[in-house]
């Protein structure tokens, strides 16, 4: 219950970054549900924004609090996106795609002038790693990529949904990828765009404009280089 109040507050304090009449890029994510929601409220009460969903979820309850949605081909620029993770280190690395939209993710992340973290007080991290690393690939390529991310340490999981593999917004699969503490984040992210068959990871490095991280009843607000 202490983390939901704090997803909330988390949330709350990243519309203070909206703005009337600009492109939203909209999180997935538990966290995200919260700013969403609280958007929804916004929309109602007047704010005027187009907002560019994540993941088929978030755009399913974007489309039931009457928020106007868009689509990247129609605004290839995006003023904010707000987003949750899973961790966040002191560097403002993350690790995104718990909830396996990584891959939009990261797109709508690369596509905004500004990318706002939310977080409750557990995403905070001196080091990466503790949460497996998901990695998206291709179904043709999944053996060939689990051996190779094997081999650099990590226990491997193909992430499944009841009996069968999960499948992404994409129809790819996750590889649940647990090395421990990553001690160099940026050169596995080098080593794992390298792959052939790897669709995306979720190591956001240098992406994070402001992480708002809820302590109890505070809200930090960390800055990033972008
Ligand atoms: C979704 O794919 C993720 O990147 C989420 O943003 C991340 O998993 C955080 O989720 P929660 O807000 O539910 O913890």
């Amino acid at each position: 219950m202490a983390n939901e109040r704090e997803k909330e507050a988390a949330a709350r304090a990243s519309l203070r970054f909206i703005n009337d009449g600009q492109v939203i890029g909209i999180g997935s994510g538990s966290t995200s549900a919260c700013f969403i929601q609280m958007l929804g409220e916004r929309v109602k009460s007047g704010l005027r924004i187009r907002g560019i969903p994540t993941s088929d979820l978030s755009a399913q309850q974007a489309a039931s609090l009457g928020i106007p949605v868009t689509t990247l081909d129609e605004c290839p620029e995006i003023d904010v996106t707000v987003d949750g993770a899973d961790e966040v280190d002191p560097q403002l690395r993350l690790i995104k795609g718990g909830g396996g939209a990584l891959l939009r993710e990261k797109i709508v992340a690369s596509a905004s002038r500004q990318l706002v973290i939310i977080a409750d007080s557990t995403k905070r991290v001196p080091v990466l790693g503790k949460f497996g690393l998901p990695v998206e690939v291709i179904k043709f390529a999944r053996a060939v990529v689990q051996k190779k991310i094997e081999v650099l340490g990590a226990r491997v999981i193909l992430r499944q949904n009841g009996s069968k593999p999960y499948l992404t917004d994409e129809n790819n699969y996750i590889l649940d990828c647990h090395f421990g503490e990553i001690a160099d984040p940026e050169r596995l992210a080098r080593q794992l765009s390298d792959m052939p068959g790897v669709v995306e990871h979720g190591l956001f490095i240098g992406m994070a404009s402001v992480v708002l991280v809820a302590e109890g009843n505070k809200v930090d607000e960390l800055r990033g280089r972008r």
